[in-house]
């Protein structure tokens, strides 16, 4: 788990993607802050957002929520919401390196890693997490060496898988480049991402 269980707000509990997201992801966000800022900063972002907090890591709780704490450190920080929810998927690599090893000791490097999310890493979150809507993503070479993801969501959440493709490779050490060659906030029916390991 990656906080410890808080008891407060009954969570939502309405599974359904675009609408709930697992606690876990809230008690993410609220390390993340902390280790870089501190407690009072995660504070002042319940405050800002208007959302209660107490999120417990098998609950699920409103999309909305998301959004207006993402929303609420876009003001703090003077940066847009997207880049918000970018570094947060960078940041967050490193937390989940802590919490969940062996996802990360399986793979030699982030290249195999970012392709067992398929395969290993999202179907064991659904198995720990009941109610987790895990994104499936498709994946193909390129003959120049290149790897294409396809990444389709109602959340449209590709910053944060940006944002983690980036904190994966981060954490192996390595450069990565990351293309976004459509995306649905453009009005395409996926987002489709270009990256390579220089
Ligand atoms: C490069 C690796 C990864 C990528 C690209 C990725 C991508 C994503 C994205 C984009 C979402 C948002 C949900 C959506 O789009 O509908 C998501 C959700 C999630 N992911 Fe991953 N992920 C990765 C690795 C991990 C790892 C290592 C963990 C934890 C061990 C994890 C746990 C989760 C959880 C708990 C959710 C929330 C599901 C929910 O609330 O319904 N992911 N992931």
């Amino acid at each position: 788990m990656l906080a410890p269980g808080t008891i407060g707000r009954a969570p939502v509990d309405r599974c359904v993607a675009g609408v709930s997201m697992k606690g876990v992801v809230f008690n993410l966000l609220e390390e993340v802050v902390i280790r870089h800022q501190d407690e009072d900063v995660w504070d002042e972002l319940l405050e800002r957002a208007g959302v209660a907090g107490a999120y417990t890591s098998l609950g699920s709780y409103s999309d909305e929520d998301m959004h207006k704490l993402l929303a609420a450190a876009a003001g703090l920080l003077g940066r847009p919401p997207r880049e918000v929810l970018r570094w947060f998927g960078q940041q967050a690599m490193s937390v989940l390196a802590e919490r969940y090893p062996s996802f990360f000791a399986r793979c030699p490097s982030s290249r195999p890693f970012v392709l067992s999310v398929n395969s290993i890493i999202h179907p064991e979150v659904r198995k720990l997490y009941t109610g987790a809507h895990c994104p499936n993503f498709q994946f193909q070479d390129t003959d120049d060496g290149a790897l294409m993801m396809d990444y389709r969501s109602p959340r449209k959440l590709c910053a944060l898988a940006q944002g983690f493709v980036e904190g994966a490779a981060a954490h192996y050490g390595e450069r990565v480049t990351f293309e976004h060659l459509e995306c649905m906030h453009d009005g395409d029916a996926r987002c489709l991402f270009r990256i390579t390991w220089p």
